[in-house]
């Protein structure tokens, strides 16, 4: 298993960096003190990869995903995609809110999922678009709720729905913050599985926020740990290479729970 390990681990140096951060820093003006909150955090995210980010609340997971989505500029460090700064948001990099209500509450689901595309003009005409948006509907399971509002859905189809809504517009990296989060517990696994499914048919490269140490380890290729807010750099970025698909209890999983469990920091964030 060691060797095994240490060859797949290896594979990784292999691969297409698709984000690099470069010792990024973020505080937030807070009374009359800064708060520090990134301090010097460095990652490579692989092209096809699912990279989880794990850590307690608090510990700026969102702030992270925001830097890389261009919603927020860092104080000092870079972000950088196919080697170019990241300046701004753009289509290529989409990102998922954990808030259930990231929908347009007017527009029925084929409606929120159609305009970005006629915003973007990424199809040819609106028959095209209406094609492309169907399409990904049914990627997602919500075929036949097409034409219901996000108020009629429950929270895993308005969550489906928004991932159907990012994937239309054919992202090259999903960015997803704590999207199953609010979720039960049996929905959040069916989403997990359905989130698998979606990443193997399209192949997008998937940054995952979650402070849920199973839903990291189901999901990711590659777990890296957050401290506490404030904290320099990642504790650790652990390569997962459970077998897929994975089970509670399945070879492997016990020893990396509890490699990644010693690793996180349950104190309270306002200490
Ligand atoms: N825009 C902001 N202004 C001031 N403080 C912020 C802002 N965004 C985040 N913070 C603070 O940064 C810390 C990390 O927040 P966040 O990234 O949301 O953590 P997480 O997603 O890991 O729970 C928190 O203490 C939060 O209050
Ligand atoms: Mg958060």
């Amino acid at each position: 298993m060691g060797n095994d390990l240490r060859n797949k681990a290896d594979n990784f140096r292999d691969k297409t960096v698709m984000i690099s951060l470069q010792s990024v820093s973020k505080s937030f003006p807070r009374s009359q003190e800064t708060l520090p909150v990134l301090n010097h955090i460095s990652l490579d995210i692989y092209q096809g990869e699912i990279l989880a980010v794990l850590g307690p609340s608090g510990c700026g997971k969102t702030t992270l995903l925001r830097q890389i989505a261009g919603f927020d500029k860092q104080d000092s460090g870079s972000v950088r995609m196919d080697g170019q700064e990241v300046v701004k948001p753009e289509v290529k990099r989409m990102m998922i809110f954990q808030d259930f209500n990231q929908l347009f509450p007017w527009k029925t689901v084929l409606q929120n999922v159609l305009f970005p595309l006629q915003v973007n003009r990424i199809g040819e005409s609106d028959a095209a678009n209406r094609e492309i948006a169907l399409q990904y509907l049914q990627l997602v399971e919500l075929s036949g709720f097409e034409d219901s509002y996000p108020h009629q859905l429950s929270g895993g189809m308005k969550q489906k729905a928004a991932m159907a809504r990012a994937l239309a517009l054919q992202p090259k990296v999903l960015l997803m913050d704590e999207p199953f989060g609010s979720l039960d517990a049996l929905t959040r696994l069916s989403l997990q599985d359905l989130l698998l499914k979606i990443w193997q048919e399209t192949g997008v490269t998937i940054a995952l926020v979650t402070h849920d140490i199973q839903e990291a380890i189901n999901l990711s290729d590659r777990i890296a740990v957050m401290g506490r807010r404030g904290v320099a750099g990642f504790k650790e970025i652990i390569p997962n290479l459970l077998d897929r698909p994975r089970v509670v209890g399945g070879g492997g999983y016990s020893e990396i729970y509890a490699q990644v469990y010693s690793l996180m920091d349950f104190r309270n964030e306002n200490e």
